[in-house]
């Protein structure tokens, strides 16, 4: 492909997969659209930023014609759309925000793909990125699959749910040609300290409390970033038509155990005596409607496509917690500001 639009290319994994596709492929021209909300942070991307193969808009999704006058001018064969409201703890304060981001934004997106692509789809490709959280909660035992009915149970999981039913319509209705991918939890450098791995580096930084939302039990299924931006690749480049592919590492923690681990490396890291990071950790008042466990079966992917892991947790916790100590200037911008007023009335 000459031309792909990524959207939301300056938040976490949206950095991570512009990188990845500007660094891959010199002769591809990388347009990244974002509205540059509290998550989105050109500093993610200041080592390519100068890349010829790379540009910058300012945009919202929400606008269908800036939407579409986009679409015109720069006239992109691939779409890769991961330009969202992501925090289920904000999802469930304004649940409308991720209505208008996550689903109206995409029909924008892909009314505007059909509009300049409708005379020829061949060798065009709009790939959705979404989540696990539309497959709802699992109990102890059992895996997402591909077939597994969709069941959502928060706003966030609701509004990428219609995102991920609207991507399916628009393939069988007007034959647009895409792929989805429905990933489990990430983490890595340039994560948004809401979320809970980076938070709780945040908080060891600043001795103040890890919060623990309920009994901890809740269990998460963990992907390094950097992996889920070579699926993402992998599925944009050769994922069949029409198709949706798990993305996940086979990597399950329950939250309490993955916390204990993040302070043992951090206590070591800081030269701290052990159980020091432990002290922190502070049972609050649990989520509402809090899935109890995802986990992802990535047979799918791995079968026709060969992907896999490159990391294990460890490994990958332990990068991650170094970026963070390397780049404190990365984390004091970003939680100046409006993050301050966000953390009082989350966490009071
Ligand atoms: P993020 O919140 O870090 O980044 C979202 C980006 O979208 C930001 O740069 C923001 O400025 C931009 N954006 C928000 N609203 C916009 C709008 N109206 N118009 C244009 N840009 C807008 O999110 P993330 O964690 O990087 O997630 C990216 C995608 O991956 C999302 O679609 C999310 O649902 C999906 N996903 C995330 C995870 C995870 O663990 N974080 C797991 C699976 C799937
Ligand atoms: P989060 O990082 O918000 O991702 P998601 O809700 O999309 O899975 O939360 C991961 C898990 O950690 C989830 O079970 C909620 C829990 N959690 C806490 O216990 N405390 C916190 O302060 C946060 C932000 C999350």
């Amino acid at each position: 492909m000459n031309k792909i639009l990524i959207t939301g290319g300056a938040g976490f994994i949206g950095s991570h997969v512009v990188r990845e596709m500007v660094t891959k492929y010199p002769d591809t021209q990388i347009i990244n659209i974002d509205a540059l909300t509290y998550a989105g942070n050109l500093e993610n991307l200041k080592d390519i930023e100068n890349f010829n193969n790379y540009q910058f808009i300012k945009a919202d999704i929400t606008d269908a014609k800036q939407i579409l006058d986009i679409f015109h001018e720069h006239k992109p064969d691939g779409v890769i759309h991961l330009a969202a409201e992501s925090h289920v703890d904000r999802s469930i304060t304004n649940p409308l925000d991720f209505v208008m981001t996550n689903v109206i934004g995409t029909v924008n997106l892909l009314n505007a793909a059909k509009e300049i692509w409708k005379d020829n789809y061949q060798g065009k490709r709009f790939h959705h990125v979404s989540t696990d959280e539309v497959y709802g909660t699992l109990g102890e035992e059992g895996f997402f699959t591909e077939e597994t009915s969709y069941d959502p149970h928060s706003p966030y999981s609701a509004s990428k749910a219609s995102s991920d039913h609207f991507v399916r319509a628009y393939h069988d209705t007007y034959g647009l040609p895409i792929v989805i991918t429905n990933c489990s939890n990430n983490y890595g450098p340039n994560h948004f300290p809401e979320k809970l791995i980076p938070l709780c580096i945040h908080n060891v930084l600043n001795n103040k409390p890890l919060p623990i939302y309920g009994n901890g039990k809740y269990t998460r299924d963990w992907l390094f970033v950097i992996d889920h931006a070579k699926a993402i690749d992998l599925v944009f480049h050769e994922g069949k038509n029409g198709s949706s592919y798990n993305v996940g590492g086979f990597n399950e923690w329950q939250n309490i155990d993955l916390v204990r681990e993040l302070c043992k490396q951090m206590d070591e890291k800081l030269g701290n005596p052990v159980g020091t990071a432990e002290q922190l950790i502070t049972y609050v008042t649990d989520r509402p409607g809090h899935d109890l466990r995802y986990a992802i079966d990535a047979t799918k992917i791995n079968r026709e496509l060969g992907w896999k892991p490159s990391v294990t947790f460890e490994e990958g916790l332990s990068l991650t917690i170094d970026w963070f100590l390397n780049n404190s200037e990365w984390l004091n911008n970003v939680t100046s500001g409006d993050y301050q007023q966000y953390y009082q009335k989350q966490y009071k």
